[in-house]
C-alpha cells in the first residue's frame, strides 16, 4: 500500500498516541488531534518513551525514532483533518460523543475520506448511522499497548462498503499489524470474552474471595497470561472496562454482563488504573 495516504488520529490518550506512533513508524504522515495542549504534550512523552524502549532493544535506529516523531503533527484543531484520507477516532467510549465527532467530520473532510473508530465495544452500525456517509465508517480496533500488540480487529458496520474494508485491511498490514475482519456485534470478539473476565475478577475482590494481588498471581500461574486480569484492567483503564461492560449489558440486554458494583465505585472514585496513578495497584508517577 502506498504511504501517500494521509492519516488523522483524534484523541491522543492511551490508544491514540500509540496508533499515531505505529502509523508514523510505517512512514505515514499523521495529524494527531486532542482537546488541549497538555494532552498532546503527554502523548509526545509517551511516544518518546516507547521509541526509547525500541531503540534500547535495537529494533530501530535513532534517526528512525526522530523521523517517526517528525511525521506526527500535533494539533488542537479538528479542522486540521480536512485533507486526511483516513481519520481514526480514539476518544471516550460513549456513542453520543463519537457520533458527534462523526457529524463534524462529515462537514470538515473530503467526500472520499474514511472514518475508522477504535471503539472497544460500541455497535459500528449504530455509529455509522450518525454519518451522512455510513458506507465510509468502519471499526479499526487496536490493542494496548499499541506498539506491542499485533492484532487489529476490523469491524464492518452493516453499511460499510467492500472498498473501505479492503483499504483499512491493507493499511493494517502496511503498519505491521495482523487484521481480522468480523461482522458487527457488541464487544466484537476479543472484548466480549476479555471484559467479562476482568469484571468477574473484580467481583471476586468485591466478594472477598481473594485479594487483587492473589487473583492476578493465580491467573498468571494458572493460565500463563502475561499479566493478571486486574493489572490488565488497570492498563486498559477501569473507565474503559466499565464502558465496555455497560455496552455489553445494555446491548445484549443480558444480566450476565452486569458491571461489578466495585468496578463502578472505582470509576466514581477516579481510581482508573495506570492513567490516574491508582487502580487495583498504585502507579507512582515517572
Ligand atoms: N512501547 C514499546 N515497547 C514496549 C511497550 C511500549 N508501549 N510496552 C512494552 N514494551 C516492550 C518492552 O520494551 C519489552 O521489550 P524487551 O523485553 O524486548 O526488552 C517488552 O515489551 C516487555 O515489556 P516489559 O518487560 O516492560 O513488560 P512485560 O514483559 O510485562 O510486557 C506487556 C508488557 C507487553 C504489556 C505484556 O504484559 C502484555 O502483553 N500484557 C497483556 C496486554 C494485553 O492483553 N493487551 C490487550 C488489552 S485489551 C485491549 O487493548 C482492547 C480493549 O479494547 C480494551
Ligand atoms: P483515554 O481516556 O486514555 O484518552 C482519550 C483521549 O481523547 C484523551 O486524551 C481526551 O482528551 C481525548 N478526547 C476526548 N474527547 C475528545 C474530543 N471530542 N476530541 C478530541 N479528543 C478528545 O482513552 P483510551 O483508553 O485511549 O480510549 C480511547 C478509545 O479507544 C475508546 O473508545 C476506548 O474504548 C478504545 N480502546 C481503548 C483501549 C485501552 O486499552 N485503553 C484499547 C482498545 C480500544
Amino acid at each position: 500500500m502506498t504511504t501517500s495516504l494521509t492519516i488523522g488520529v483524534i484523541g491522543a490518550g492511551t490508544m491514540g498516541n500509540g496508533i499515531a506512533q505505529v502509523c508514523a513508524a510505517a512512514r505515514y504522515s499523521v495529524i494527531l488531534q486532542d482537546l488541549s495542549q497538555p494532552a498532546l504534550d503527554r502523548a509526545r512523552q509517551t511516544m518518546e518513551a516507547s521509541l526509547a524502549r525500541q531503540l534500547k532493544k535495537g529494533t530501530l535506529t535513532e534517526s528512525q525514532a526522530a523521523e517517526t516523531l517528525d511525521r506526527i503533527q500535533p494539533t488542537t484543531e479538528l479542522q486540521a483533518m480536512a485533507d486526511r484520507d483516513i481519520v481514526i477516532e480514539a476518544i471516550v467510549e460513549k456513542l453520543e460523543v463519537k457520533a458527534g465527532i462523526l457529524r463534524k467530520l462529515d462537514e470538515i473532510c473530503r467526500a472520499e475520506a474514511i472514518f475508522a473508530s477504535n471503539t472497544s465495544s460500541i455497535s459500528l452500525t449504530q455509529l455509522a448511522a450518525a454519518s451522512r456517509q455510513p458506507e465510509r465508517v468502519i471499526g479499526m480496533h487496536f490493542f494496548n499497548p499499541v506498539p506491542m500488540m499485533q492484532l487489529v480487529e476490523i469491524i464492518r458496520a452493516l453499511q460499510t462498503s467492500d472498498a473501505v474494508a479492503e483499504t483499512v485491511t491493507e493499511l493494517t498490514r502496511a503498519i505491521g499489524k495482523k487484521p481480522y475482519v468480523s461482522n458487527d456485534s457488541y464487544g466484537f470478539v476479543v472484548n466480549r470474552l476479555l471484559a467479562p473476565q476482568i469484571n468477574e475478577a473484580i467481583n471476586c475482590v468485591y466478594e472477598g474471595v481473594a485479594t487483587a494481588e492473589h487473583i492476578d498471581e493465580m491467573m498468571k500461574l494458572g493460565t500463563n497470561n502475561p499479566m493478571g486480569p486486574l493489572a490488565l484492567g488497570d492498563l486498559i483503564g477501569l473507565d474503559v472496562v466499565l464502558n465496555i461492560m455497560e455496552t455489553l449489558y445494555r446491548g445484549f440486554d443480558d444480566p450476565k454482563y452486569r458491571p461489578s458494583p466495585l468496578l463502578k465505585q472505582m470509576v466514581h472514585a477516579g481510581y482508573l488504573g495506570r492513567k490516574s496513578g491508582r487502580g487495583f495497584a498504585a502507579y507512582p508517577p515517572g
